[in-house]
């Protein structure tokens, strides 16, 4: 069975109550709106936002977290469960990302994330599971390493697959404007895959969706999402924008 496109936006820390309507009314507007397959359209405002959101979007776009806790509830100030999420309608999260990973003042681990991917999963959330490497990474030929051990670290704690979604987000493309060439994702998404199919299973390497992130716009989705490893993406800073919809459409 072929693996249905997924686009995500995420939204970080912008947006407004009024820039959410405007941008939802002009997206309704162009006529955006999916039922399920071919494409899954997944957005994560920011939490405060995320319930307002789900009302105004698109129909069959869904929404997800940018972050939830590594346990349940209880006295964490601050912080919001998975249980949270599921309890208002939210079914995703994203867990991961590289922001998290390398703001110095979050600078959340492999273990700390590996723990919040399996809590979340177990909670009924499905995750949207973010690695990637710095420039310097990838200038010192680590490309792989860094990828795999970030991955090896989900998997030490992630049996079932089945509600992961992996974003390759190579943290030097994230919002530079440098986006990576399409052969590059494909040459990353090709070694997860075989990472995957080694040390997990090949029936997982064949299934799991890998997006791309990184500068991804409405001129460079197409070419990306024409190679064979690229499952989709999860856009940031074009997701607060009218272009996005086109980005959904690239998988035609
Ligand atoms: O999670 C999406 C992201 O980090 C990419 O951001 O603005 O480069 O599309 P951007």
């Amino acid at each position: 069975m072929g693996r249905t496109f997924f686009v995500g936006g995420n939204w970080k820390c912008n947006s407004t109550k009024a820039s959410i309507a405007s941008l939802c009314s002009t997206w309704k507007e162009s006529g955006a709106g999916v039922a399920g397959p071919p494409v899954d359209v997944v957005i994560a405002p920011p939490s405060v936002y995320a319930v307002a959101a789900a009302e105004q979007l698109p129909s069959g776009y869904q929404v997800s977290l940018q972050n939830t806790w590594t346990g349940k509830g209880g006295a964490f100030t601050g912080e919001l469960s998975a249980e949270m999420a599921k309890d208002c309608g939210i079914n995703w999260v994203i867990l991961g990302h590289s922001e998290r990973r390398h703001i110095p003042t979050i600078a959340e681990s492999d273990e700390t994330v590996a723990t919040k991917v399996a809590y979340a999963l177990g909670a009924g959330l499905s995750v949207i599971a973010c690695i990637g490497e710095t420039l310097e990474e990838r200038e010192a030929g680590n490309t792989n390493a860094v990828n795999e051990r970030q991955l090896a670290a989900i998997a030490a704690k992630v049996s079932d697959w089945t509600n992961v979604v992996i974003a390759y987000e190579p943290v030097w493309a994230i919002g530079t404007g440098k986006v990576a060439t399409p052969d590059q994702a494909q040459e990353v998404h090709a070694a997860l895959r075989v990472w995957l199919a080694a040390n997990v299973s090949p029936a997982v390497a064949e299934s799991v969706r890998i997006l791309y992130g990184g500068s991804v716009s409405g001129k460079n989705c197409n070419e990306l999402a024409g190679k064979e490893d690229v499952d989709g993406f999860l856009v940031g800073g074009a997701s607060l924008k009218p272009e996005f919809t086109a980005i959904v459409d690239s998988h035609k």
